[in-house]
């Protein structure tokens, strides 16, 4: 598959068919995630292949993304948060960067996958899936082979409107509206996670979810 077909094609997909996914199809999503750059090498990852139902019971009844509940294979990227360039959190960057290559090797391979934050806390990812305190949760990767592709979601702007030479060269207009909105929303998130997930709260996230949906 062509570069640009590779990018451009690739769609979050959240939607699967019943076909399961073999694991050889999962060994090699993961050793295309592990040929991404990593800070000083280091190459310090681990993946959690999920499988269980009970697993994702237990990520959905904290408050995980609700297309979840659809779901039967997907992968944990862990990163060991202990790295010494913890002002650029290279270990984020560097957990980040293989999640790009697992989604686009998924692709390829007539799969599709879609990256996942919307998780419970990063302590309650550690009590559920025994991981210790130097690895962070970077994120969760659903896979699967698609019913349907969704339609692209155009990008906003492109690359002339957000590059500039040398320095810094953007009109930042501040929009206290939008601001005010973002701060709300992280305030709404962190109650979110912190509240016994009853019925009505569910149906309520599961609504204001399909907002990230394409
Ligand atoms: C860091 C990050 C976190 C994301 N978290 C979620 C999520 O929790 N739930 C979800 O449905 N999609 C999530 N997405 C997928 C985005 O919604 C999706 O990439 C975006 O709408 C663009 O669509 P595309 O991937 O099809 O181009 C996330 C993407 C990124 C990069």
């Amino acid at each position: 598959m062509e570069l640009d077909e590779a990018i451009k094609g690739r769609r979050s997909v959240r939607r699967y068919s019943e076909k399961a996914v073999s694991e050889e199809i999962l060994e090699q999503i993961i050793q295309a995630g592990m040929w991404a750059p990593t800070a000083c090498n280091d190459q310090d990852y681990r993946f959690i292949v999920i499988n269980d139902q009970n697993k994702f019971d237990e990520l959905l009844s904290f408050g995980a993304a609700s297309f979840l509940k659809d779901v039967q294979t997907a992968i944990l990227i862990l990163y060991k948060n202990t790295s010494s360039n913890q002002e650029y959190k290279d270990y984020i960057q560097s957990g980040a960067a293989a999640v790009q290559n697992m989604l686009l090797k998924a692709y390829s391979l007539g799969l599709a996958g879609c990256w996942v934050c919307n998780l419970p806390s990063q302590r309650v990812m550690r009590q559920l899936f025994h991981i210790p305190r130097t690895y962070s949760v970077i994120a969760l990767i659903s896979v699967g082979y698609p019913t349907s592709i969704p339609k692209m979601v155009n990008r906003k702007k492109n690359a002339k409107d957000v590059t500039c030479l040398n320095a810094f060269g953007f009109d930042e207009e501040t929009d206290p509206i939008l601001d005010r909105k973002k701060a709300l929303k992280r305030l709404l998130r962190k109650i979110y996670y912190r509240l016994p997930k009853s019925s009505w709260i569910k149906n309520w996230a599961e609504k204001l979810e399909k907002k990230f949906e394409n």
